[in-house]
């Protein structure tokens, strides 16, 4: 699998900051990205000496078979601050950044200019983030996707984490992403043994248009990656949509009865380059 950049990700692992004998092991299961938490997964007393491990990392500059990034802690806190002085002197570079209880365009726009043109990923997990989810998606060009903190964001909504209350701010998170044109990345799924349950929720993500998930475990990657990236079914039939439209040479075509539009050809544009990307021709 090889994906051109982290916008594209459909699957991004977490790894926790505080177990370095962790970080290759994740890669080596083959998961697209994986991401080295140094916010919830760690303490507050372990969080200097997760830290160093996961810098040390980075700066080590081994080789890597796929993306590699760190979630920082909030820069609005101590933690963050630490984080981003100990990243973004350029002495390790991972292929992105997770930035947590994203709340305005400013917040991200400081990160941007500390830390040189690296991909962030920006969570929305707050009544707050998601008043200015928009703004935040579109805060500088470094802004590669947007995640959806459900666990966060039903704690400070006072709601709960089921699909119904979550749903609007699901579809906020969607569409913040989409009118930036930059990635959507849905809540891991907690429920580490209900395999049923996972590919439900991927489904329903990946309608709404998520375009990819996180997960908190390595089983459950494989589950990500086949309801995100076509089949070879659908693959196919994107394929022959466009080969329809290119056949016509600007005429008016059907296939299979309805009429090839150009929002037909974007969505099967988009298909056909996910499954290149699956048999890692990006
Ligand atoms: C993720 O960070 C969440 O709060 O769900
Ligand atoms: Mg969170």
């Amino acid at each position: 699998m090889t994906f051109a950049s982290v916008s594209d990700l459909p699957a991004v692992l977490f790894v926790p900051g505080n177990k370095p004998d962790l970080f290759d092991k994740a890669l080596a299961g083959g998961p697209p990205a994986i991401v080295i938490d140094l916010e919830d997964a760690v303490a507050p007393d372990a969080k200097n000496q997760a830290r160093t491990h996961v810098h040390a990392w980075f700066a080590a500059k081994k080789p890597r078979s796929a993306f590699a990034g760190v979630r920082l802690n909030s820069a609005m806190n101590r933690f963050g601050i630490a984080d981003l002085h100990r990243f973004c002197d350029g002495s390790a570079r991972p292929d992105f950044y997770v930035l947590p209880k994203v709340e305005s365009a400013t917040e991200v726009l400081q990160v941007h200019r500390l830390s040189q043109g690296v991909p962030l990923i920006c969570i929305i997990e707050s009544a707050l983030g998601l008043r200015h989810a928009f703004d935040i998606a579109q805060a500088a060009p470094s802004v590669a996707a947007l995640g959806f903190g459900a666990a966060d964001l039903s704690a400070d909504l006072r709601a709960t984490m089921d699909w119904e209350p979550m749903l609007v701010a699901r579809s906020l998170v969607v569409q913040a992403a989409a009118a930036a044109g930059v990635g959507a990345l849905d809540v891991p799924y907690l429920n580490l043994r209900d395999e049923s349950g996972l590919e439900a929720e991927c489904r329903r993500a990946k309608a709404l248009g998520f375009t990819g998930k996180f997960s908190i475990h390595p089983r459950h990657v494989a589950g990500i990656l086949d309801a995100f990236l076509p089949s070879e079914q659908e693959a196919a039939r994107a394929a022959a949509i466009l080969k329809a439209a290119d056949d016509a040479q600007g005429h008016v075509v059907a296939f299979e009865g309805r009429m090839i539009d150009e929002a037909i050809l974007r969505s099967a544009r988009r298909i056909v380059t996910l499954a290149k990307a699956r048999e890692g021709h990006a």
